[in-house]
């Protein structure tokens, strides 16, 4: 099977639905490794209870350089083929990109290439957009900016709060991702 390592920051749950789907029947991959620059994150919480292994590397008081070398080196003795960025909340350097090109995806929380960057729900809202959803593109130098490989709508409803909104959203997300990983590492 094709090895994923995924990097997250928080929560998890998109991790967590790879992982999950990764389980079931015939995926073309596996999760080999979970990574997080926050040693507190609730996902890697999740994937040592579940048997995925785990790194966990904060970025403070180091230089950049220095903790993208840890992180790249703990994926590469894993064995990783495919990063999957899960909510990783980090800039990777353009020499991270680089070395990894077109082996990274991520998931972001607009239909791209609208509202790249942050507080994409209350942008939309904002906006007056009539659908919002979610998007898995390649990573590159470019933020939010890579090739998209795939996108899920939903509907905004007249009495959405970015919260609601994000909700549904990532329902549709946790759908998404494993689809579009599953058929990325077929290519
Ligand atoms: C997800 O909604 C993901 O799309 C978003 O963060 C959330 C992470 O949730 N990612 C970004 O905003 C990337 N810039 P999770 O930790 O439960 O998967």
């Amino acid at each position: 099977k094709h090895r994923v390592g995924i990097l997250l920051s928080g929560r998890g749950s998109n991790m967590a639905a790879l992982v999950e789907a990764s389980r079931a029947g015939d995926c073309p991959y596996e999760v080999v490794l979970v990574a997080s620059d926050k040693p507190e994150a609730p996902g890697l919480a999740w994937a040592r209870e579940n048997g995925v292994a785990t790194f966990a590397q904060s970025p403070k008081g180091m230089a950049k350089a220095d903790y993208e070398a840890a992180v790249d080196a703990a994926l590469r003795s894993a064995g990783v083929q495919t990063i999957a960025l899960a909510g990783y909340m980090r800039l990777l350097s353009n020499a991270f990109v680089a070395r990894w090109r077109d082996h990274i995806i991520n998931i972001h929380p607009s239909l791209l290439p609208r509202y790249k960057g942050l507080d994409t729900h209350a942008r939309a809202i904002a906006a007056g957009d009539a659908v919002a959803g979610a998007s898995v593109h390649i990573v590159t130098e470019q933020l939010d900016g890579g090739a998209v490989l795939g996108r899920s709508e939903v509907p905004i409803l007249p009495d959405d709060t970015p919260e609601t909104l994000a909700a549904r959203v990532l329902k549709e997300e946790h759908r998404l991702y494993p689809r579009i990983l599953a058929e990325f590492v077929r290519r």
